[in-house]
């Protein structure tokens, strides 16, 4: 099932080559859930999914708490008189003005399926500044939020810093990590998802924690561009190489294909 947010990096493309990586476990932790593509389409008995970006866990919250309620509210908005430059900024301020967390909520939806190209932007206030997207008719992505509301039943959701995360692992867990890519170029550094970036020294601090994980009996599955730098970074796992047809480019290398990696640290599939 696809996710019913579109976001940078979602992997649902890819879905299947993760889960065939992925060992079993008692619950699959994502510390970088985004559209939860992999939550969606794998099946452990329980989930944390956590991510930086706020907006996002508070939308997965609501849908989980609110259900039918809630994804009525959401289509609410679907109609063609929101769909105009004009309405889009007006609902856009909104967003970004407003403290209520289920108009938020279901204005994030709207301005993902209305706004640019599936990109998801903010600026150095934290304000949400993507461009309206120009569709004809916004797809309205009932079914998808539907089985996302189903699935969270098994799931809690947090706002939280990867390393916060990792340092809550219990016995039992299996990590999936999908950060912010590592630019393919030093020029190349356009990845910003949430507010702030995400640096090299993060990359090696992640590695440390999944080398760390590992050694404890916790096996840690990251993804990430197939570079130079992530080629030594994760010299100790085991390695899987992939093609990837990204259409959401989000390191300002364009469309096209990009290499990718998984590389699982700890116990074989
Ligand atoms: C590549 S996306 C994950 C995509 C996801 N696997 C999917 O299929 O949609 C990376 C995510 O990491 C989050 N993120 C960025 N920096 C973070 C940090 N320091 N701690 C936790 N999450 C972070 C971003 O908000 C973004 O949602």
């Amino acid at each position: 099932m696809r996710p019913f947010l579109k976001w940078p990096g979602g992997k649902y493309r890819i879905v299947n080559v993760i889960k065939a990586r992925l060992p079993r476990g008692k619950r699959l932790v994502e510390p970088f859930a985004g559209s939860g593509a992999v939550f969606l389409n794998t099946d452990y008995p329980s989930y944390w999914l956590s991510d930086s970006n706020a907006d996002l866990i508070n939308l997965y919250r609501t849908l989980k708490s609110e259900g039918e309620d809630f994804i009525r509210y959401c289509r609410s908005f679907f109609i063609p008189e929101n769909n105009t430059a004009e309405r889009y900024y007006e609902l856009r301020e909104t967003f970004n003005e407003t403290k209520d967390i289920v108009l938020k909520s279901a204005l994030l939806v709207y301005l993902n399926r209305h706004g640019y190209n599936g990109l998801v932007r903010y600026n150095n206030r934290g304000d949400y500044n993507v461009p309206f997207g120009r569709y004809k008719k916004p797809y309205f992505p009932e079914a998808e939020m539907r089985h996302f509301y189903q699935k969270s039943r098994v799931a809690e959701f947090t706002v939280a810093d990867f390393t916060e995360v990792m340092a809550a692992a219990r016995p039992g867990d299996v990590f999936y990590c999908d950060p912010p890519y590592v630019p393919l170029s030093a020029t190349a550094s356009f990845t910003t998802y949430s507010a702030g970036g995400f640096s090299l020294e993060q990359q090696a601090e992640l590695t440390r924690l999944a080398v760390m994980l590992a050694r404890s009996g916790i096996p840690v599955l990251i993804s990430n561009h197939d570079t130079e730098f992530t080629g030594k970074a994760y010299q100790s796992a085991s390695i899987t190489r992939i093609k990837v047809p990204r259409s959401i480019s989000c390191d300002g290398s364009g469309r096209g294909k990009a290499g990718e990696v998984l590389a699982l640290f700890g116990a074989a599939p």
